[in-house]
């Protein structure tokens, strides 16, 4: 079966700049793929690339089978929320949404219909008729949600669409989300930089970094492989093996492991909210001389601890 959304090699240059470096995935109807990374990881590069705001430098893309050589026909198939938009504050939502349904030639009675369904698809339905301008961030995120739903499209690119709202903000545009994979089977592409929401939302997910693809594949198997790289190795003199242990075993979220081939090599490993550098403190501390420590996967690792702090960079 051709996916919904087919990506391969794709790649955009800014002068000397790589923001998005070689991206290949491919996604099923109905599926919700979580673009993970940091600021600046190159998000926002593949959501425009992917709605045809920018024309890629290398590499390609297909929707629904229509190749991103014929972006005017892959604009009829895919919907968006862009990083940032501005609406017109003396609208209201519902006359919002009828003028973006005429954009793209629906019926003036049809377009009425189509806004009375999407607002109320994306909660919206209480407010339907109040000017943009009272409408909250929430409220207007939602709003532009369902704008990027009124061509009926085959794939939805939100970019960061839970940025700035509260949790319950959150919580219910990620239930809005849910809703337009599963309940219309639309193909979802869903940048964030909050790991606990590709958790909630996402079946598959990608992490980038400076525009390369660290990690992707399930939910499940990239926590796994974070969680196997969320290791590194430490050399001691073999004399001070031992103190460096007793040492290790008492910072929490550690564990460590000796192998009899390198008696001199302590395996840290790290879990929760344990981390490497909180070990090595912990052996210099003890006056332990450190002749050599290397992290395992320190990109993912990186790029793991800048996503779970939320930290830009
Ligand atoms: N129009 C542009 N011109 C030059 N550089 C850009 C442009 N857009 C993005 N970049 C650069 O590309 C990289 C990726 O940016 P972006 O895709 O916005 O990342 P993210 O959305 O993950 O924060 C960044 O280094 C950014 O500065
Ligand atoms: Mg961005």
């Amino acid at each position: 079966m051709v996916g919904a959304l087919e990506v391969e090699g794709l790649t955009k240059v800014f002068g000397r700049r790589v923001a998005v470096d070689g991206l290949s995935f491919t996604a099923r109807p109905g599926e919700v793929v979580g673009l993970l990374g940091p600021n600046g990881a190159g998000k926002t590069t593949t959501i425009r690339l992917l709605s045809t705001v920018l024309k890629p430098t290398d590499g390609r893309f297909a929707v629904a089978g229509v190749e991103s050589t014929e972006p005017a026909r892959i604009r009829r198939r895919v919907g968006v929320l862009p990083e940032s938009s501005g609406y017109p504050g003396y609208v209201t939502g519902t006359d919002y949404l009828v003028y973006h349904a005429r954009l793209f030639g629906v019926e003036r009675r049809a377009a009425a219909e189509l806004a009375g369904k999407l607002i109320a698809g994306v909660d919206l339905a209480e407010r339907a008729g109040s000017r943009i301008s009272t409408y909250s961030r929430g409220m207007r995120q939602r709003l532009g949600v369902a704008r990027a739903m009124v061509n009926d499209p085959d794939v939805v690119l939100l970019d960061e669409p839970t940025l700035g709202l509260d949790p319950a903000g959150q919580r219910q545009m990620l239930g809005i989300v849910r809703r337009i994979a599963g309940e219309r089977g639309a193909t979802v592409v869903l940048s964030t930089h909050m790991l606990h929401e590709v958790e909630q939302v996402c079946s598959r997910v990608l992490i980038l970094d400076g525009g390369k693809v660290v990690v992707s594949g399930t939910v499940d198997e990239v926590t796994r492989a974070v969680a196997v790289q969320r290791s590194g190795r430490l050399r001691v003199p073999p004399g001070l093996v031992e103190r460096a242990r007793e040492v290790l075993d008492d910072v929490s979220g550690v564990s460590c492991e000796v192998t009899r081939e390198r008696p001199d090599v302590i395996t840290v490993r790290v879990a929760g909210a344990g981390d490497t550098n909180t070990a090595l403190a912990a052996v210099l501390a003890a006056r332990v001389p450190v002749l050599a420590f290397e992290v395992d996967g320190a990109r993912l690792d990186d790029a793991f601890l800048a996503l779970t702090r939320g930290e830009p960079r």
